[in-house]
């Protein structure tokens, strides 16, 4: 029987010759000036010559103040484009296309000018509550990096709704206590991403592809469920998004036993993406979370729980994973290890990460390159 997974779909204008994705991660690779360097050039290439239907190149950020690491990628000026261009060639060389994750980590940042919705403390320090011009400024921050992103010849954007950063952080209850019109009930706590969708909308028009890293459950008390994001998804679908790429957690939840539980299960996010499917059957959803098998992704595909099947950990750990599920090296896959952690590790302490299932030529080499 042929297999779904390696089946041809349309995402927007943008052909992909494959279901599966690779997902963004973020792995400190980019230098301190936040420019593309060789270190992400040759991730990237690797990525696309894995034999993906879809690259999506990790957060990339729209103004200094929402970095999340000193060693973010920026996209908040004209200089960053000719770098980016190079990002979009790596990819498309290998006739992948390439979506770019625009980015605002708001309490999340790196920095001491972070800026949320409201004061919620963060890592000890209390951001600052944007205002009005705060808040107008930061919308047209994300409508200018899509129009970099599309000028550097990106296929399309992804905004960053995930992992509890800037956009679900004025969507969550638990972070958002405002009492203007971003505030309050549902559909005020929706303006904010929503006027942000529309921006670049109205920047790339309605032909380039926009899709939503959608968080679908912040796995946190008092945080954001999925009776409060399915509606959400569906103001998404109403406005005009090309995809909903669905994961699960935010950096309050990842230490908690729920969260490191679930993370080490097979497809632990896919029912999510699944119930975004059954609510919105027109919109394509990307399905993550550990789908270690092809048989796993195969199935998420034939049961209609997703459109597509994304990697993140799994393919940084086999980077041939999509060529040993095609059955063009016989191999077994070499899997991420449950409760590792070596990857996040690494990024948290700002070093280049490098995963610890790699062989260990192939370690060694990588920390000579970047000096430990
Ligand atoms: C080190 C690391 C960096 C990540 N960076 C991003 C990112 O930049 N943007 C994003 O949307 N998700 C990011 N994620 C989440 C992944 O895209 C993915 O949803 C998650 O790891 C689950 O899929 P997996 O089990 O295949 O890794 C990151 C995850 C890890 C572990």
């Amino acid at each position: 029987m042929d297999r779904l997974l390696f089946s041809p779909l349309s995402l927007g204008g943008t052909r992909l010759p494959n279901r599966i994705v690779s997902l963004p991660l973020y792995l400190a690779y980019p230098r301190e000036d936040h420019e593309v360097d060789d270190l992400v050039l040759d991730y990237y290439d690797e990525m696309a010559r894995s034999g993906v239907g879809l690259v999506v190149v990790e957060n990339v950020t729209v103004e200094p103040c929402g970095l999340g690491s000193p060693r973010t990628l920026l996209i908040s000026e004209d200089r960053f484009i000719p770098g980016l261009a190079r990002l979009a060639r790596t990819i498309q060389r290998q006739g992948i296309p390439a979506v770019l994750q625009i980015h605002h980590a708001g309490r999340y940042a790196n920095r001491p000018d972070r800026i949320a919705p409201s004061p919620f403390e963060t890592w000890g320090v209390v951001p600052r509550a944007m205002d009005q011009g705060c808040i107008d400024r930061v919308v047209q921050a994300f409508a200018a990096g899509a129009r970099r992103a599309r000028e550097a010849g990106f296929d399309g954007v992804e905004l960053h709704g995930g992992t509890g950063y800037l956009l679900p952080q004025f969507l969550s209850p638990r972070t958002n206590f405002r009492e203007d019109a971003y505030g309050g009930d549902a559909s005020r706590r929706m303006r904010f991403p929503l006027e942000v969708l529309a921006a670049v909308r109205a920047e790339v028009g309605s032909a380039f592809t926009v899709g939503y890293r959608f968080l679908a459950d912040e796995y946190v008390p008092g945080g954001l469920t999925l009776a409060d994001t399915l509606p959400f998804a569906r103001e998404l679908a109403k406005a005009g998004i090309t995809y909903l790429s669905v994961m699960t957690g935010c950096y309050d939840a990842f230490q908690l036993p729920r969260y490191v539980e679930d993370d080490a299960k097979e497809g632990f996010m896919v029912p999510y993406a699944q119930a975004i499917k059954q609510a919105l059957p027109g919109i394509p959803v990307v399905a993550a979370g550990r789908i270690q098998s092809p048989d796993t992704a195969e199935a998420i595909l034939r049961e209609g729980m997703a459109d597509l099947v994304g990697l993140g950990r799994v393919l940084f750990a086999d980077p041939l994973w999509p060529r040993k599920a095609r059955g063009e090296i016989a191999e077994l896959i070499n899997p991420c290890t449950p409760g590792c952690l070596l990857c996040l590790r690494r990024v948290k302490e700002q070093k280049p990460a490098f995963c610890g299932r790699w062989p260990r030529e192939r370690r060694e080499r990588f920390l000579e390159r970047v000096g430990g």
